[in-house]
């Protein structure tokens, strides 16, 4: 089975969030499990120079874009095992940062008419052709416009993955009309057509063959207005080909057994667990106490991600007896309410208003406790990542967290972290206030929401089994 993954970020060569850790880490157990999975990216200026170095070109060739022509090229580098190549256009991609042009819709037109010209030139025929997000997403419109009536493309089938379905490429129509060659029909309100102007991820979503999305519940969840974005009925109408599958993570990357960036490697060991934490308080100038239960954040500070709610709590959490570290950048007004608290509370609360991966897994690995209260949430990798090293999420009950978090029962013993529903403050406060109970003054169940996380497995194994077996039944 041959697939090619489109998608306009991945670990280790350009981040902006969570989509790149699964283009980097999916393809990598989709080939272990027998799948000849290929990965396309725009070049960027961003990738590190050591990969770029090690690009070979393997294809060169013009791309049609309305009325005018523009050079591509294809580099081609083996990651891991995975052959990744890169489309490269150094008018359209070396500059600073992936996203937020003014020409983005130029840009990712280009990208998605270049991907589909390229395969004949890599001589690589994939069965399927696999898009992530808005940025891929006019790949099955193009196919269907421009290509079905040739033979090379004619039996590729297409599946689009959300990642996030409030990002949707929406531009004017003249524009893209014009860029990507489509006649009229193409811009109704049953194709293209979206706030008035056209929408990459929406054409994506009528033309695909098979959408899934990073849960099942975020699955459920888009059909309804509330978490729709405005394409909730289109999602209702294409419900049958419509389905989560959940996320994993890299489990070779992230062991804490075997993570460079921790002073005291472990696995279920709380004790040398401890350890990391009394590095990170010399480290962040916390006060040095291997009891105190530290909660964290890692996250994009906006208020997706429940910046909003822990804003408002701010006073009440740092009354309580515990260290508080986050760690990510976003929002200017939460940058700088997390700074200025920091300041005046140096003993409480330590702010890293920065991305760094390794100042990541060492918080990971610190903590008791990591909070992910977003207000919607696809998938979440966090919570994943907070499971692997052993630190106990706390998050609201929506999309992939409510999938991948169970919340602690006392009666049955059962719970691998605390969650609520509503997306409330004192809500969440209250659960705050309750999982510290089981830390400070129950060490069985302490004991038992350990040992019930040291059995949870989010490795990509079983995911990438589901997406093979979609893949398969596509295919039949
Ligand atoms: C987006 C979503 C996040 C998901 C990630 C990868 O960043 O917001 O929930 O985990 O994509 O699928």
């Amino acid at each position: 089975m041959k697939i090619l993954f489109v998608a306009s970020e991945a670990v280790p060569f350009v981040k902006s969030g969570g989509l790149a850790d699964v283009i980097g880490s999916l393809p990598k157990e989709l080939k272990h499990q027998g799948v000849d999975v290929r990965v396309i990216l725009p070049k960027y200026e961003d990738i590190p120079h050591t990969y770029k170095e090690n690009m070979k070109t393997a294809a060169s060739f013009d791309v049609h874009l309305g009325w005018r022509k523009h050079y591509m090229g294809i580099q081609m580098l083996q990651h891991e095992g995975v052959t990744f190549y890169f489309a490269d256009n150094e008018f359209y991609f070396k500059r600073k940062g992936l996203y937020g042009y003014g020409d983005e819709a130029e840009r990712f037109a280009f990208f998605c008419r270049g991907v589909i010209e390229a395969l004949p030139y890599l001589d690589f025929q994939p069965d399927i052709i696999h898009c992530h997000d808005w940025q891929s997403a006019m790949i099955p419109v193009l196919l269907k416009a421009h290509y079905s009536h040739l033979s090379f493309f004619a039996s590729i089938k297409t599946v689009l993955t959300i990642h996030n379905l409030k990002y949707q490429g929406v531009f004017g129509r003249p524009l893209l009309q014009d860029l990507l060659g489509l006649s009229d029909d193409y811009f109704s309100g049953t194709a293209l057509e979206l706030h008035g102007g056209a929408s990459f991820l929406k054409g994506g979503l009528q033309f695909a063959d098979r959408i899934t999305t990073v849960s099942q519940t975020y699955a459920e969840e888009i059909k309804t207005p509330y978490y729709g974005e405005n394409l909730d009925s289109l999602l209702r109408y294409r419900s049958e080909s419509l389905s989560g599958i959940v996320n994993g993570i890299d489990y070779e990357s992230y062991d804490p057994m075997n993570d460079p960036h921790l002073v005291a490697p472990y696995r279920d060991s709380l004790s040398k667990k401890q350890l990391n934490k009394l590095a990170l308080q010399e480290r962040l100038g916390l006060p040095i106490d291997g009891a105190v239960p530290m909660f964290v954040l890692v996250t994009r500070l906006v208020e997706q991600k429940g910046l909003d709610l822990i804003a408002y709590l701010l006073p009440e959490l740092l009354s309580l007896n515990a260290q508080w570290v986050v760690l990510g950048t976003g929002e200017y007004g939460y940058e700088q309410l997390l700074r200025d608290t920091a300041y005046t509370h140096p003993d409480k609360l330590s702010a890293q208003i920065t991305f760094d991966d390794g100042l990541a897994r060492q918080i990971y690995a610190a903590s008791d406790f990591f909070l992910m209260p977003s207000q919607f949430e696809p998938c979440g990798i966090g919570q994943l990542i907070a499971l692997r090293y052993r630190s106990i999420p706390i998050v609201r009950e929506t999309g992939g967290l409510k999938d991948t978090v169970q919340s602690y029962n006392e009666d049955t013993g059962q719970g691998t972290g605390f969650s609520f529903s509503n997306y409330n403050a004192h809500d969440l406060l209250y659960t705050i206030r309750r999982a510290l109970h089981f830390y400070s003054d129950d060490p069985d169940a302490w004991k038992k929401i350990h040992q019930n996380v040291k059995k949870s497995d989010f490795s990509w194994k079983k995911s990438a089994q589901q997406y093979i077996a979609l893949y398969k039944n596509e295919l039949n």
